[in-house]
């Protein structure tokens, strides 16, 4: 077995989420002695489990803070409640800067800052790549872009790296199962394609940004195969055994309405090369079969 690069640092996750919580128990397996916060004290056995120490954490208010261990490499992965944009404002504004603050006594050598690629807005044509000027059309991304150069102002392009994260998905997280085994429509608009990354493989990007020596300062994370939105739910229907799907539009003036001329492609070239990245799921087909294995099992 070859070594890790990140064997034996002493990381910190901000945020047991549906991302921080592989990555916590990665990390442990990879031989890193791992902290993770949560807000939630229920967590703290998961967290455990995983390998992890946990932390109660809450940025918002700041309790917490106190805890937090002195460590060589943090990611942060925080995210607010679906929905909560004035939580979101307030974790990735002065939430995160009361992070950076706290860390400056003593910096971390590596950053890991988890973003999107809502950083894009969804009209871009074309591939979009490390050069792509940001151009945020949802206020998510343009409070992830001033997260991202809050942090860059703080920490400088030495030690912090910004992983902009295609859509997330993975077991537990492929929505309309039930609208799709009902044969109902889906409210999702039938044109545009999706840009997609498998939890599992996001995970593995975030622990070699943080353990590899030489890491660019901003690496998109996709699986470079973006799939028009109605092969998706059809791959979808298939794997659950429901019908193929239908769709009626969505409310016009909704985010998924603007969603629907869509057509960014996230490239993933820089990821594949300066990481020497290999995709455990290199498309939405093996994705899916892996994260609805547990509902064909009848487990979910
Ligand atoms: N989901 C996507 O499709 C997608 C796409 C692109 C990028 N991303 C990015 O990926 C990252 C992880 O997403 P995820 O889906 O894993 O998120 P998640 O499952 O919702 O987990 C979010 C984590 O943040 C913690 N948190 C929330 N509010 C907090 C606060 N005030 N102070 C401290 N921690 C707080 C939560 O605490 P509790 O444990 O108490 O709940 C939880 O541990 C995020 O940065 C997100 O922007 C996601």
């Amino acid at each position: 077995m070859t070594t890790s690069p990140s064997a034996g640092k002493r990381v910190l996750v901000v945020g047991f989420g549906y991302l921080g919580s592989r990555l916590t128990r990665s990390l442990h397996q990879q031989g890193c002695q791992v902290w993770a916060t949560t807000r939630t004290p229920d967590k703290l056995p998961s967290i455990h489990q995983a390998g992890g120490h946990g932390v109660l954490l809450d940025l918002i208010t700041g309790q917490g803070m106190e805890h937090l261990p002195r460590v060589d490499a943090v990611v942060y992965c925080a995210a607010p409640p679906r929905g909560e944009a004035a939580a979101r404002r307030r974790l990735h504004g002065p939430g995160l800067r009361r992070l950076l603050d706290h860390l400056n006594a003593s910096p971390p050598e590596r950053f890991v800052l988890i973003s999107s690629t809502g950083v894009y807005g969804p009209q871009e044509e074309g591939w979009i790549t490390e050069q792509t000027p940001p151009a945020p059309a949802t206020e998510a991304g343009a409070v992830l872009l001033e997260a991202e150069r809050m942090a860059q102002q703080a920490l400088g392009q030495e030690r912090l790296v910004v992983l902009r994260l295609a859509g997330l998905y993975g077991p537990g997280r492929v929505p309309y199962l039930r609208q799709l085994r009902a044969g109902e429509p889906l409210a999702v608009p039938q044109q545009g394609v999706l840009n997609l990354i498998h939890v599992e493989d996001a995970a593995e990007a975030a622990r070699q940004a943080l353990g590899q020596p030489q890491v660019p300062p901003l690496v998109l994370v996709s699986d470079g195969h973006p799939v028009p939105r109605t092969d998706y739910y059809a791959q979808v229907a298939s794997l659950i055994g429901a019908p193929p799907p239908r769709f009626v539009a969505p409310p016009p003036g909704s985010p998924k309405a603007q969603r629907a001329t869509g057509s960014k492609r996230i490239s993933n070239r820089l990821l594949l090369r300066a990481l020497a990245f290999r995709l455990r799921f290199p498309s939405y087909r093996e994705g899916l079969a892996h994260a609805l294995a547990p509902v064909r099992e009848g487990g979910e």
